[in-house]
């Protein structure tokens, strides 16, 4: 079994780093202290683009391990029960699903367990939270979407906090609440009042001049 998922921690997202320069850009924000990486996966069915999947994945597992992070996979794609066994084996640690891309979210989840990672549910922002209490007790994290998913760079969708604190409040405590999309220095804070545990950034660690500075900076507020 992998690490147990820190709290109160900034996963870098790396949607949104240069890819050609993708080993140095993991061991920056690394050594400015991440923890967990966030690894978005995309398969231009689910959502419209295409990015990155377990071959990338297994490339950057060792490195983050070494370090002592964890590898947090967000699967944006179709049937995702297909894809577990490939990002268990690439090296992930925690695996999460979208019960929108799947008639099977219960039998997905479990399916990740098995497979020794840690299982993470994620809804989007039309999708109502409640939608994960059929599986809360099979989950050790949820993931609110505080954007639609695709794309990084979007702005903070204001309804997510309340929507993570309806969230926070009928999950069993120890199941991890994590926030993706849109945040920033301005609105990290109000994430974190409403419960958040862990908070993906993409455009605001990797998009900026200083990406480890970033981090920190983020980080500071949260941790
Ligand atoms: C969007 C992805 C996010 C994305 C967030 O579909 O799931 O993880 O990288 O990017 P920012 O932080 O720029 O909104
Ligand atoms: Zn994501």
């Amino acid at each position: 079994m992998t690490r147990p998922i820190p709290r109160g921690e900034v996963a870098p997202s790396l949607l949104a780093c240069n890819f050609s320069r993708l080993a140095e850009q993991v061991s920056l924000v690394m050594d400015a202290g991440a923890k967990v990486l966030h690894f978005d996966s995309m398969d231009g069915n689910f959502v419209p683009p295409i990015t990155i999947g377990p071959l990338v994945a297994a490339s950057i597992a060792e490195l983050i391990h070494d370090r002592g992070g964890l590898l947090d996979c967000h699967l944006m794609v179709d049937r995702p029960e297909h894809q577990v066994e490939a990002f268990a084996q690439a090296g992930a640690d925690i695996i999460t699903v979208h019960p929108e891309a799947t008639p099977h979210i219960h039998y997905t989840l479990q399916k990740i367990r098995e497979h020794g990672c840690h299982a993470g549910v994620v809804v989007n922002p039309g999708t109502p939270v409640e939608a994960v209490e059929p599986v809360a007790e099979i989950v050790d994290l949820c993931l609110v979407m505080s954007v639609n998913p695709g794309w990084g760079g979007q702005r903070y969708i204001e309804s997510s906090t309340g929507r993570l604190a309806r969230a926070k409040a009928l999950l069993p405590p120890e199941v991890v609440l994590e926030v993706d999309g849109g945040i920033t220095l301005a609105n990290i804070e109000l994430a974190r009042d409403a419960g958040t545990d862990v908070f993906v950034a993409g455009s605001s660690v990797f998009g900026a001049a200083d990406p480890g500075e970033a981090f920190r900076a983020l980080q500071a507020r949260v941790g």
